[in-house]
């Protein structure tokens, strides 16, 4: 029988030449319409928060492709190698910690609509409506669920903000499921909610509201306003506040900022922009000048040259707050209609000196007469305000995100798991889908294991809590 005939032996190659080609082309087709799909914390494939709308992000990522590439390396390939071997609990168990500052009483505060009822499935279902992402922590890794961009890097540095606190606390961290959202006003109202309390985190609350107040991504740094980690900001803005000495600084009040973000107080403020009449000088903060100039006008550290300081809330609490405090100048705080998770724990009079709404101007004088006549007491008061801050250090801000996330685990009458949608972050992820400038900031920030426990949070205390209600 004659053996049939064997195909030209140049075929063989030619058809696997082809074969790879196509599936070459098929596979970049689909890895760009499977990036397409994937959305990410850096706000890829996902639309502005409605409740609150700013510009679509726009990617600097030199081709289509190569951004496809990016987005699922970063998103499904980084987080797979890392991994998770620190030891737990890595203190010494001798190591007893001190106790929590007086205003994580709070905690039991924020999370006592649920304290009886608990927290189900239904009612963090329902909270979604408001969340632009979704935190499941199990076994010490972190998953997100992206639902909507969060404006600039908000996302990426609340995100990176939580996975260090996972390397700070190996082991010790429960497992919870919270919905987020990153703008600034609170959305929960306490009487329309009253039936039904939903649990949602965001970055301030009000009395009248049910939102959990959580610690904002300044704290790892905000790259868009060149403002680096907390750590490395108030170091600066400490070693500042000695250029002059309480005497030779300037006996005025002052503040700068940005007035045009639609705030009742800031809007008020620029009428008492007056040195002589008012005792203050308003100065406009101009973001776009600034980036031009290298942020060299903008220097925290540079601003403490005042005795006394303005804080005016923005569109809601702001990120200023901490900085002005800083300073060790008397802060003249305009009563505030937001709280953050710390500023509860000032005292009028002690820390601060407060400015009514109403005759602000008149107050702010008076507050600058009162001050350039008493002298140490001003200055007291000053100082006062710095340590305060100075005691708010990152292991603080670590330790209550700790306490406020295990309180609220205990309430969860489910086992958290992470949904299908949800993708694991980490460390690593973050420092890849970051861009550039982000990449910087977030390494600065980065946690390492921590040598002492969590402070001892204080037990209960509704009876503080009210009675500091009572002062309000
Ligand atoms: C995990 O274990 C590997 C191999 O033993 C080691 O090289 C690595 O440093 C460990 N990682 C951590 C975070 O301890
Ligand atoms: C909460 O809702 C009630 C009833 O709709 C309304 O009167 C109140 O002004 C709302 N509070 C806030 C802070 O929006
Ligand atoms: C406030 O007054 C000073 C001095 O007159 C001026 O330089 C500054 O631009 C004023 N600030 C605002 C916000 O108009
Ligand atoms: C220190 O104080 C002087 C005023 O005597 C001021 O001109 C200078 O800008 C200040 N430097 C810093 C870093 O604040």
């Amino acid at each position: 029988m004659a053996p049939a005939p064997r195909p030209p032996s140049h075929l063989l190659p030619s058809v696997v030449a082809i074969c790879f080609l196509s599936l070459t082309f098929l596979l970049c087709y689909k890895v760009d319409d499977f990036a397409a799909q994937t959305k990410t914390v850096a706000g890829h494939n996902l639309d502005p928060t409605p409740w609150h709308l700013f510009p679509p992000k726009t990617f600097s990522d030199e081709t289509r492709h190569a951004r496809a590439v990016k987005i699922i390396h970063c998103s499904y390939l980084t987080c797979r190698y890392a991994t998770n071997n620190a030891t737990k609990f890595p203190f010494h168990s001798a190591v007893s910690a001190p106790k929590c500052p007086e205003f994580f009483r709070w905690i039991h505060h924020d999370l006592d609509p649920w304290a009886r009822t608990r927290i189900s499935m239904t009612q963090l279902e329902e909270s979604q409506k408001f969340a632009a992402f979704r935190v499941v922590i199990v076994e010490g890794r972190l998953y997100v669920d992206m639902y909507y961009a969060c404006v600039q890097s908000r996302a990426i540095f609340t995100i990176w903000g939580l996975v260090q606190m996972l390397r700070r606390y190996p082991g010790m961290v429960p497992d919870v499921d919270m919905m987020f959202d990153c703008m600034d006003k609170p959305s929960i109202n306490r009487t329309e909610n009253k039936a039904m309390p939903l649990p949602l985190f965001r970055y301030c609350t009000t009395e009248a509201h049910f939102d959990i107040p959580f610690p904002d991504w300044s704290f790892w740094g905000w790259p868009e306003v060149n403002l680096r980690s907390w750590r490395e900001e108030f170091e600066d803005i400490k070693k500042g506040s000695k250029n002059l000495s309480w005497f030779n600084k300037f006996p005025r009040a002052y503040w700068k900022g940005n007035p045009d973000v639609d705030s009742p107080a800031r809007e008020e403020l620029l009428k008492c922009n007056h040195s002589r009449m008012w005792g203050a000088q308003i100065m406009r903060q101009d973001w776009a000048q600034e980036a031009r100039d290298g942020y060299e006008q903008s220097k925290l550290s540079n601003q403490c040259n005042h005795r006394y300081k303005i804080y005016a809330e923005g569109f809601a609490w702001s990120v200023s707050l901490k900085y002005i405090l800083s300073c060790g100048s008397m802060s003249l705080i305009i009563s505030p209609q937001y709280e953050d998770f710390f500023s509860r724990g000032l005292d009028p009079l002690k820390n601060y000196w407060p400015i009514p709404f109403t005759n602000m101007c008149e107050s702010i004088k008076h507050a600058v007469d009162w001050g350039n006549t008493h002298f140490p007491e001003a200055e007291t008061i000053g100082r006062q305000g710095q340590k305060f801050m100075e005691s708010l250090s990152m292991d603080t801000v670590y330790s209550y995100m700790f306490h406020l996330i295990t309180e609220y685990s205990k309430l969860q009458d489910f086992k958290p798991t992470p949904p299908p949608s949800a993708l694991e972050v980490c460390t690593d992820s973050l420092l890849c889908i970051a861009d550039e400038k982000q990449m910087q900031f977030l390494e600065k920030s980065a946690a390492s294991v921590s040598s002492v426990p969590p402070c001892s949070l204080n037990r209960g205390g509704s009876d503080i809590i009210y009675s500091w209600l009572q002062q309000k």
